[in-house]
């Protein structure tokens, strides 16, 4: 396995009070970094993961309380979700997640073995739905033309491969400085919508107040503003008490050693 680079840890443990003794659950559990430094403090860890290459318990954080209470975890002093993917699934070209190989199947499944992938995905989809997608999930602002441009593509061959997809935005951008990021915007809108990833953050979320003892912490590591959104609404909603008022940003120090944590924003609260 690559590796990654674990987020923000000192920020998070101290969010989550790890203690001696104490019982965790990290709901994203990748390579398990995060989870290596809370047992590295003497607590006790049930890590989840939807990906079968994970060494953790495999199952979506959208069924946390089910899964928790399977594993003896029904009352817990702290959990963590480190939305996303990790350094290693990018990396993993098969995976279809990063445009940087075209050669790879559009696939972008967090669980490749549930579902179907992002080329099946969205041969079904309209244009109206595609352009929905790029722009809510993407909030991306050429998604009407860009939906246009793929719907014209695929009548002449189907999009099948990352470059397939890649190639099209591309074209439409025209604009060499803008082509990585609109690339970006539009594989992570194609990502949310393969695998519901607000709706099962929304549950997830649900199951995880209910799993926390009175006094027990949450912690939320976002990656872009719709899923950060979506975890400031809900610890609202939910009747948490925010610890952080805004999110905290890692360091200056750790932007630079680590350029995948520039985007990152973490959310505390606690269940009163
Ligand atoms: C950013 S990585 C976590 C990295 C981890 N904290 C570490 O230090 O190694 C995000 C992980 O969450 C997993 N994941 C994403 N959505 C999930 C879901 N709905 N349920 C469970 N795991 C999920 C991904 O498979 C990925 O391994």
């Amino acid at each position: 396995m690559k590796k990654h680079t674990p987020v923000m840890v000192e920020e998070v443990l101290e969010g989550l009070n790890v203690r001696e003794g104490g019982r965790y659950i990290d709901a994203t559990f990748g390579l398990g970094g995060h989870s290596g430094e809370i047992v590295r403090l003497g607590g006790d860890v049930l890590g989840i993961d939807v990906d079968p290459e994970t060494q953790a318990v495999h199952g979506n954080f959208r069924d946390i309380e089910r899964i928790a209470r399977e594993h003896g975890f029904d009352q817990v002093d702290g959990i963590l979700f480190d939305l996303g993917v990790s350094s290693h699934q990018l990396d993993t070209p098969e995976r279809g997640f990063s445009f940087r190989y075209p050669h790879a199947l559009l696939d972008l499944r967090m669980n490749p073995e549930q579902g179907a992938p992002a080329s099946e995905y969205i041969k079904k989809l309209s244009e109206e739905e595609l352009y929905e997608i790029l722009a809510t999930f993407g909030e991306e602002k050429l998604a009407r033309t860009i939906a246009h441009a793929l719907v014209g593509a695929r009548r002449v061959r189907p999009l099948t491969s990352v470059g397939d997809v890649a190639r099209v935005v591309v074209e439409v951008v025209r604009n060499s400085k803008e082509t990585t990021a609109t690339l970006a915007r539009v594989f992570q809108a194609i990502r949310i919508a393969v695998n519901d990833e607000l709706g099962a953050l929304k549950e997830g979320l649900r199951g995880a107040q209910r799993l926390l003892t009175s006094g027990g912490r949450l912690a939320v590591l976002s990656y872009h503003s719709l899923e950060d959104r979506v975890v400031k609404r809900e610890i609202g909603r939910l009747g948490l008490w925010a610890v952080t008022k805004r999110p905290m940003r890692p360091s200056i120090q750790e932007q630079q050693e680590n350029p995948r944590s520039r985007s990152a924003k973490l959310r505390i609260a606690e269940k009163l």
